[in-house]
């Protein structure tokens, strides 16, 4: 087991207005899975993430993590686990414009450095950055890097402290076709060696590559069949 929503409610209070977001979420994400979100825009695949990740409490309803429940737990005590075992990829992407390619990678490793002893890895880091090719663009800064590169200088960020389950918000969402294939191929071989994938996108190709695929409609979920 790894994650468990129980029927997770999610609402936003928009002035006097509030509108249910997602209306009772039931799913189990299993270690090693690859699983996939599709949805109309506005369904609520970004909350849901982000519920997964921590960083929103739901309304109402249970998220374990293992044995743990997490919806029990202080932002503090939450924000221990996200940072000892989840990598994020946000929708939109979030960097530092001033800091150099490599620098912006290494930024996560400051937030953990302090956690039971797992600190600075270079071997992981050189090792991400040849994967991903972005060995010759370290010492650029991040307006100086394609549309492909920028969203690959994302995903090595989002795995530098060697998470156990990376949380994907559209991570090949600016690019061509053949580009996105390319990172998802590698996204899968990651996953073969044992990370749990969680992605959103709009793309049903791309979707189609991961091992489950659920659609969230309204704030509900359905799993499609392959
Ligand atoms: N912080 C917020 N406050 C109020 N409403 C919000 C907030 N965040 C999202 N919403 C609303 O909740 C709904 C679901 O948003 P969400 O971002 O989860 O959709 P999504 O499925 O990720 O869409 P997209 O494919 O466009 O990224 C939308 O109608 C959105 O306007
Ligand atoms: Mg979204």
């Amino acid at each position: 087991m790894f994650f468990r929503l129980i029927d997770i409610k999610k609402s936003y209070q928009g002035g006097s207005q509030k509108t249910l977001v997602l209306k009772g979420i039931n799913l189990d994400i299993n270690e090693g899975s690859f699983i996939s979100f599709v949805g109309a825009s506005g369904a609520g695949k970004s909350t849901l993430l982000l519920i997964l990740a921590g960083l929103l409490r739901p309304t109402s309803g249970e998220l374990y993590f293992d044995s743990k429940k997490l919806t029990r737990l202080s932002d503090k005590e939450w924000s221990f686990i996200r940072k000892q075992y989840i990598g994020i990829i946000f929708q939109k992407k979030i960097f530092i414009p001033h800091l150099k390619v490599y620098e912006n990678i290494i930024t996560p490793l400051s937030f953990i450095t302090d956690l039971s002893g797992r600190g600075f890895d270079d071997g992981r880091v050189e090792d991400l950055m040849e994967t991903f090719d972005l060995k010759a663009h370290r010492n650029k800064y991040p307006e100086e890097l394609s549309g492909g590169e920028l969203q690959r200088m994302m995903i090595v960020r989002s795995l530098v402290t060697g998470p156990k389950i990376l949380l994907a918000d559209e991570p090949t969402g600016d690019l061509d076709l053949e580009n996105s294939k390319e990172i998802i191929h590698i996204l899968k071989k990651i996953n073969k060696k044992g990370l749990t994938i969680v992605m959103v996108t709009h793309n049903k190709e791309l979707a189609l590559q991961a091992r489950n695929i659920y659609r969230i409609d309204k704030g509900e979920i359905a799993k499609l069949i392959k």
